[in-house]
C-alpha cells in the first residue's frame, strides 16, 4: 500500500476515478442494491464483458449469501494484511466473473481509519485496470465510507424504488456527491417499478428535483419492474439470471446492460 495518506475526499483525490469502476448506490437501505449488483455483473459477463464485483458495504456484505457461496477468501485478509486485493478475488467458474467477498459482521471493516480506506479505494482503482468493469456494491447511507468509495468511481449508478422515502435518501446521496465532485458521472436506476411508465415517473421527480436545487441533470440508467422472482432467486441462493432468464426484471437488467455498453462515458 504506497498510496500518500491525504485528507479524506481531497480534491486530488477526488479526481482519481477508475473509468471502468462502476458503483452502485442508494442512499436508502433495502431499496435492491446486492442483488442489482450481482445481477449486472452477470448480465456484463453473458455479455463477454471481463467483470469483478467487489463487496464494499464493509459493515454488512453479502454477495456471496444471495449467491449462496462460502468463500474461502474475502475482504477480511485484506484488512488484516494478509492478503493484496488480487490474492482477494475468487473466479465463479460457473457465471464467469470474480468476485471480491466482504465480511459480515466484522465491525473492523467499518471502522477502517480514512487513511486505510483511501487506499484500499486506491488499489481497487488500480485493480480495476485489469477488467472491463468491476461493480461495487455500495452500503446504505451517505457515510464517509460510502463517499470515500463512491469518489473512486467513473459512473455511480443511484438505485432509488418509487417510494417517496427512498426518492428522499437517492436525492440526498446525490447532492452530497455533486457538492464534493460536480462533475460526478451519475445515472439513476429505478428498481422494483410497478409498470415501465411509474418508473419514468419516479425518475422525472428526482430529474427535477436535482436539476432545481443542484443545477446537474443525472441521466436514467435504466427502469428495472419489480418481478416476483427477485425474492424467489434470493431465497433460493441461485443467481437471477440462471434461475429466471428470460424473466420481466432479466429483461430489464439486459436492456440496461446495452445502455451501459453504448455509452460507456
Ligand atoms: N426488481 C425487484 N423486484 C422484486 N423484489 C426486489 C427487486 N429488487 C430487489 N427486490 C427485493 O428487495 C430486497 C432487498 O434487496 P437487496 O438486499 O439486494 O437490497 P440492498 O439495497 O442491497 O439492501 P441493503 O441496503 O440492506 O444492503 C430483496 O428481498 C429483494 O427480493
Ligand atoms: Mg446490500
Amino acid at each position: 500500500m504506497t498510496t500518500p495518506v491525504t485528507s479524506p475526499g481531497a480534491a486530488s483525490h477526488s479526481e482519481q476515478r477508475g473509468k471502468k469502476l462502476i458503483a452502485v448506490a442508494s442512499g436508502k437501505g433495502g431499496v435492491g442494491k446486492t442483488w442489482f449488483s450481482i445481477t449486472l455483473a452477470h448480465s456484463l459477463s453473458q455479455q463477454r464483458q471481463k467483470t469483478l464485483l467487489f463487496d464494499a458495504d464493509l459493515g454488512l456484505a453479502n454477495i456471496d449469501i444471495q449467491l449462496g457461496l462460502m468463500p474461502q477468501r474475502d475482504l477480511g485478509g485484506v484488512i488484516d494484511g494478509r492478503l493484496s486485493l488480487n490474492q482477494a478475488k475468487v473466479r465463479l467458474q460457473d457465471y464467469d466473473f470474480d468476485i471480491i467477498a466482504g465480511r459480515s459482521g466484522a465491525a473492523a471493516l467499518s471502522a477502517l481509519a480514512p487513511n486505510r480506506l483511501l487506499s484500499l479505494g486506491m488499489d481497487l482503482l488500480k485493480l480495476s485496470e485489469n477488467y472491463d468493469h468491476t461493480i461495487m456494491d455500495l452500503g446504505a447511507g451517505i457515510d464517509r465510507t460510502v463517499r470515500l468509495m463512491a469518489n473512486r468511481a467513473g459512473k455511480v449508478l443511484v438505485l432509488t424504488t418509487p417510494e417517496p422515502t427512498a426518492l428522499t435518501d437517492a436525492y440526498a446521496f446525490i447532492k452530497v456527491t455533486a457538492q464534493n465532485d460536480p462533475n460526478a458521472d451519475l445515472r439513476i436506476v429505478v428498481n422494483q417499478a410497478e409498470s415501465r411508465s411509474e418508473g419514468q415517473r419516479t425518475y422525472e421527480t428526482l430529474r427535477k428535483a436535482a436539476e432545481s436545487f443542484l443545477g446537474i441533470t443525472p441521466a436514467l440508467a435504466g427502469i428495472i419492474r419489480r418481478d416476483r422472482k427477485v425474492p424467489d432467486s434470493i431465497r433460493a441462493q441461485i443467481p437471477f439470471l440462471t434461475r429466471h432468464p428470460g424473466s420481466d426484471a432479466a429483461q430489464d437488467v439486459a436492456a440496461l446492460v446495452n445502455g451501459l455498453l453504448r455509452s460507456p462515458s
